[in-house]
């Protein structure tokens, strides 16, 4: 067992940098599973209007994943921080567009 600390040294940063960035693909799913609808019928169409209005409140990536972790408790759809980190990284993808 003597390659399992290297082994460790190896995949664990890989799988923090993954999570750090978050996947826009899960995101995407969980954005139109549990946050859509309320959105669309407040701001019309897909709802897309509440992230790219002119008076938006959420002005950089640290805002938008307090915002996201906000909404998720506002909503209870008990989200893990993975999947909190999946849905900025989908709104920030999609629509806010900040650097990292
Ligand atoms: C019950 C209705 C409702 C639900 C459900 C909801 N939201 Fe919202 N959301 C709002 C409203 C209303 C605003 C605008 C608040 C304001 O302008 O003060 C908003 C704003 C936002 C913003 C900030 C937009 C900006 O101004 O830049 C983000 C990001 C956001 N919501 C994400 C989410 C996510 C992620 C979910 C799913 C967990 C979600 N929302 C579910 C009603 C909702």
């Amino acid at each position: 067992m003597r390659w399992l600390p290297l082994l460790l040294f190896v995949l664990l940063p890989a799988s923090a940098m993954a999570a750090a960035v978050g996947n826009p693909k899960i995101g995407q799913q969980l954005v139109e599973k549990s946050c859509i609808q309320c959105h669309a019928s407040m701001f019309g169409g897909d709802g897309s209007g509440v992230y790219t209005r002119p008076n938006r409140m959420v002005h950089n990536l640290k805002q938008l994943a307090a915002r996201v972790a906000l909404c998720n408790a506002n909503t209870s759809t008990g989200w893990f921080p993975e999947e909190e980190r999946d849905v900025t990284a989908f709104l920030n993808q999609q629509y806010y567009h900040f650097k990292q």
